[in-house]
């Protein structure tokens, strides 16, 4: 790929953050080689790569960016362009990690922009989440875990509300502060 191509990639993909270690460290720090992994929304595909190299474990990532599927596959992760977890067979997964989108954004807020896609959680930050949360369980093996990365901002306790409604006990495994928001790591069992 030529450089100002490349440029071009990089600044349509979510780059590797705070949440992103965290979520990597928190699942790499649990699950066995033998899990069957999902990474939805797996943008550069740093998680997935992680949890490849650190634990050993089969894992494909999912996302609705087309120029995050082709960084995450050129660093070797298998990849499906797809929304949430819609190609996916049912039970196929021992477990699911997710850093989504959560950021609270104004109405007016154009979802056009692949960046916007990555943060942008709609007016309560939980536009992308609650759909997770109503289709996830289908593709999960029986005793299958979620890992969801949540913020403050998006309100941990309305995600723990919403995931109980379909069937899930949650409960926070990892937390790390910073100045304007607290993430969490939600560890979900069905
Ligand atoms: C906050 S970024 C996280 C990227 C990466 N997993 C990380 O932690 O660095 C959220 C990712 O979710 C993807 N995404 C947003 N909506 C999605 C959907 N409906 N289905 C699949 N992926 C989605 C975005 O394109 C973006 O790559």
């Amino acid at each position: 790929m030529e450089l100002a191509e490349r440029r071009g990639v990089e600044t349509r993909v979510y780059e590797p953050a705070e949440d992103s270690a965290l979520l990597a460290a928190v699942a790499g720090e649990r699950l066995g080689s033998d899990a069957r992994v999902l990474e939805v929304g797996t943008g550069s595909g740093y998680v997935a790569d992680r949890i490849v190299r650190e634990v050993g474990a089969s894992v494909v990532g999912s996302d609705v960016n087309p120029h995050a599927c082709v960084a995450a596959r050129e660093r070797g992760v298998a990849v499906v362009r797809a929304d949430l977890v819609a190609p996916f067979a049912d039970d196929a997964f021992d477990a699911v990690l997710f850093n989504p989108p959560y950021l609270p954004t104004e109405p007016e807020t154009a979802w056009d922009d692949w960046m916007e896609r990555a943060l942008s959680g709609g007016e309560d930050g939980r536009a992308v989440i609650d759909p997770f949360l109503e289709r996830v369980g289908r593709v999960l093996a029986p005793d299958g875990v979620v890992y969801l990365l949540v913020s403050s901002l998006t309100g941990v306790d309305a995600v723990v509300e919403r995931a109980g409604e379909e069937g899930f006990s949650a409960v926070a495994v990892a937390d790390e502060s910073f100045p304007f928001e607290t993430l969490t790591v939600l560890e979900l069992f069905g």
